[in-house]
C-alpha cells in the first residue's frame, strides 16, 4: 500500500467577510490538536488569503486559493497569477471546480494550462472532476470523469503535487452525498486512469479526495474507503466544529483502514517544507 497522507481541504467558496473568517479560524484553532492527523488546508476567497495566512501562522494548517490564471503576468483584468498566490502564502490551488466549469465555462486547454502554471509556480494542485446527475443516470460517469482527467493532466506533470478531488455535481451543496460504494468505484477508476498517465507507482501515491455534502456524520463511511484519501469540504468547512470533526475522522480512518499514516510522497513533503 502506498504511503498516502490523508488530506482534508475546506473550500469556503464565496463566503466570509474578514470578521467572519477570523472568527471561524479562531474556532478552528481551538478545536484542532496542534499535531494534525492529516494534511489540512483552508481555501478562502482571494481577499482573505493574506489575513488568513496570518491566522494559520504557528499551526500546521495550510492555505489554498480557489482559482488561478495560467499566465505569469499581463493584461488580464481581475485575474491573479500562480506566483501571486504563492507570494500570498498559498500552498495549494483548486483548479477545475464544477462551479468554475458550470458558471465560467472552464474546460480543456484552459484547465491544463492552469494546472501546468500552478505546478511551475510551486503550488500543489487540487484538480476537481465529477459528473452531473444526468450524466450519472445515462451511465456516463466514467467517461466524463476520464475525459476531465485527460483534458488537464499530462504525464510531464509532477504527479506528487497533484491531488484529484472527485466531486459528483449532484452531491454538491445538496445534502445528498455519494454512497461509499459509489465513491470507491469512481475513486478506483480515477486511480487506474492516473496510472495510465503517470504510471502505477506515481498514481499509488496520489491523493484522491471526495467532495460533495461531506459532514461529520458521513465522513467516516466515505473516508473508510480504500481509495478515498480525504475530503474537499464546502458547507461544513464554514463551521469550525464540523470541519475539525471531519479532520479528526479523516485521521482515524487513515490509521484504521490504511495502516499507519503515510509520510507522503516527496512532492507532498516538499509542500510541507515550503511552509516552514
Ligand atoms: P459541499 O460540501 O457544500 O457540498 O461542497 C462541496 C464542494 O463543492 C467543495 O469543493
Amino acid at each position: 500500500m502506498a504511503a498516502r497522507r490523508g488530506f482534508v481541504a475546506g473550500n469556503w467558496k464565496m463566503h466570509n467577510t474578514l470578521a467572519e473568517a477570523r472568527e471561524l479560524m479562531k474556532g478552528l484553532r481551538e478545536a484542532l490538536p496542534k499535531e494534525l492527523p492529516v494534511d489540512v488546508a483552508v481555501c478562502p476567497p482571494f481577499t482573505l488569503l493574506y489575513p488568513m495566512g496570518r491566522e494559520i501562522d504557528g499551526t500546521a494548517i495550510k492555505l489554498g486559493a480557489q482559482n488561478t490564471h495560467f499566465e505569469a503576468k499581463g493584461a488580464f483584468t481581475g485575474e491573479l497569477s500562480p506566483a501571486m498566490l504563492k507570494a500570498a502564502g498559498c500552498t495549494y490551488v483548486i483548479i477545475g471546480h464544477s462551479e468554475r466549469r458550470q458558471h465560467f465555462g472552464e474546460r480543456g486547454d484552459v484547465l491544463r494550462r492552469k494546472v501546468t502554471a500552478a505546478l511551475a509556480a510551486g503550488l500543489g494542485v487540487i484538480y476537481c472532476v465529477g459528473e452531473t446527475l444526468g450524466e450519472r443516470d445515462a451511465r456516463m460517469t466514467m467517461g466524463v470523469v476520464g475525459g476531465q482527467l485527460n483534458e488537464a493532466l499530462v504525464k510531464e506533470m509532477d504527479a506528487s503535487r497533484v491531488t484529484v478531488a472527485y466531486e459528483p455535481v449532484w452531491a454538491i451543496g445538496t445534502g445528498r452525498n455519494a454512497t461509499p460504494e459509489q465513491a470507491q468505484e469512481v475513486h478506483a477508476f480515477i486511480r487506474s486512469r492516473l496510472a495510465l498517465t503517470f504510471g502505477p507507482e506515481a498514481a499509488g501515491g496520489m491523493r484522491i479526495q471526495y467532495g460533495g455534502s461531506v459532514k461529520p456524520d458521513n465522513a467516516a463511511a466515505l473516508m473508510g474507503c480504500p481509495d478515498v484519501d480525504g475530503a474537499l469540504v464546502g458547507g461544513a468547512s464554514l463551521v469550525a466544529g464540523d470541519f475539525a470533526r471531519i479532520i479528526e475522522i479523516a485521521g482515524t480512518e487513515a490509521r484504521r483502514h490504511k495502516g499507519t499514516q503515510g509520510e507522503g510522497t516527496k512532492g507532498q513533503r516538499d509542500e510541507e517544507a515550503d511552509r516552514r
